[in-house]
């Protein structure tokens, strides 16, 4: 059996005696005469291959001619420096061979975005598209990391709910045997129940916003980190924030250094995401708003322009707190030195990217959660559960929710939201 080697270990330390074995897929090709190099990329990196007439069989040698991008190749070789070749060496071929050969690949240089989008299901495949991937999966698992050392038990909340936890406007409902239920908006009151048994919980789920805007930034499903934890206030809370997105962040520095350079991330700036963040509350920032010539008033909510003013020239994230009630959800707990506002926080991610997390010490008082409930119209029955919780043993505590792809868009520098999930569910698209 041939023993293969993945593209990155071969550059990394490169095999300068004998023979090497790889595996991939075509990434680009030419041929002149009696001479083929093709590129080929596995999940690690590209390396090229040079295919000369005479140093196999014929007929291997016309596969290798005839081989189409994206056609999934095994070759054997020798492996060689060459100064010219992509990470600077390339295999000369003493085998090649077609495992599945590719129809004309409908993507080529300049594609427009819906092609690219129609065509998700093979666009992945791209290098770009495999360096996110990879820094999404070192994020989340720097997060899983941090978590377990700080003595966090992730948890499985439900997805199918009865509740309307960021309100009515965003809901999915979905027709359940007899009844309604909604695609869960956010896993909070189930993590705020399992803090009685657990104390200190998160989970990574997804959650789902039946947004109607297109904006860069919203997507209708996307992975969310939620955490939430007994005895903490919401200054304890924007600590846990501030540690746990620097030890993200310092994570995908160490391990995804190619793929943010493949991503042209300029880190400069990533490496000055440490801890504390700058703290802003929500009354002077509207100040700061209006010297820069927002017609803003207390009580108005940040939209895209707002949140990219704040921070347009912060190097690090920001957290916003304490922001009127009417602007948040009925949960959050009052702010006794200026009950105009709730004991909150958005943490907004510098040079623009704006909001990345929204969290809140939670109301423990169960009459002021009725009253608020009351005016807003929101019906008691599908919360009495949640109520519950103030009845037995009601506990101060905070927690929070983290768009995971906004973290990703915002470390790998995109454009767009999109890019930070394979498959984007936006309200233009659920295909493929
Ligand atoms: O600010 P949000 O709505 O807060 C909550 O859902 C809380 N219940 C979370 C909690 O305290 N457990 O959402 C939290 C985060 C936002 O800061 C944003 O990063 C992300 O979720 N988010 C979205 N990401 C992508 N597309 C959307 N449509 C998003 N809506 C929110
Ligand atoms: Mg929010």
């Amino acid at each position: 059996m041939t023993a293969f080697t993945s593209i990155g270990s071969l550059l990394s330390t490169p095999v300068l005696e004998g023979q090497v074995a790889l595996r991939g897929w075509v990434y680009r090709t030419r041929s002149s005469g009696k001479i083929v190099f093709a590129v080929l990329r596995d999940s690690t990196g590209i390396i090229q291959v040079t295919i000369k007439k005479g140093n196999l069989p014929d007929a291997q040698f016309e596969e290798a001619v005839a081989a189409s991008i994206e056609s999934s190749v095994e070759v054997t070789g020798t492996m060689h420096q060459d100064g010219r070749a992509p990470g600077g060496y390339e295999v000369l071929a003493t085998s090649f061979k077609v495992v599945g050969p590719a129809l004309p690949f409908p993507i080529t240089e300049y594609q427009s975005e819906e092609l690219l989008l129609d065509n998700r299901h093979l666009w992945i495949r791209s290098r770009e598209q495999t360096a996110v991937m990879k820094v999404k999966a070192t994020l989340l698992a720097g997060a899983r990391e941090w978590l377990a050392e700080q003595g966090f038990t992730e948890v499985t909340p439900p997805i199918l709910t009865q509740n309307a936890c960021e309100g009515g406007v965003t809901l999915f409902k979905l027709r359940y045997f007899d009844r309604d239920v909604f695609l869960s908006q956010s896993a909070q009151m189930y993590l705020e129940s399992l803090i009685f048994a657990l104390e200190k919980v998160y989970s990574i789920t997804p959650s789902f916003r039946a947004e109607k805007s297109r904006t860069p930034r919203h997507l209708t499903e996307y992975w969310h980190l939620e955490l939430e934890e007994a005895w903490t206030d919401n200054e304890g809370n924007m600590r846990i924030q501030e540690e746990l997105v620097s030890a993200m962040v310092a994570k995908a520095l160490k391990e995804r250094g190619a793929e943010l350079e493949l991503l042209k991330r300029d880190i400069e700036p990533l490496k000055a995401v440490q801890p504390p963040f700058e703290r802003l509350r929500y009354a002077d920032m509207i100040a700061l708003l209006r010297d820069k010539g927002f017609a803003i008033e207390f009580g108005a909510d940040l939209g895209a322009a707002e949140e990219r003013a704040i921070t347009e020239d912060k190097g690090a994230p920001v957290f916003v707190t304490n922001f009127p009630k009417q602007c948040k959800a009925f949960y959050m707990k009052e702010d006794q030195d200026d009950p105009r506002t709730y004991k909150c926080a958005d943490l907004l991610a510098p040079f623009g990217f704006g909001e990345v997390i929204g969290g809140s010490e939670r109301e423990t008082d169960l009459a002021k959660l009725l009253q608020r409930m009351e005016e807003q119209g929101i019906p008691q029955e599908p919360y009495r559960w949640y109520l519950d919780l103030r009845r037995f043993g009601s506990v101060p505590h905070s927690g929070f929710g983290m768009g995971v792809e906004r973290m990703v868009k915002w470390v790998c520098n995109l454009e767009h939201i999109r890019d930070a999930i394979p498959y984007p569910r936006t309200v233009a698209r659920a295909y493929p």
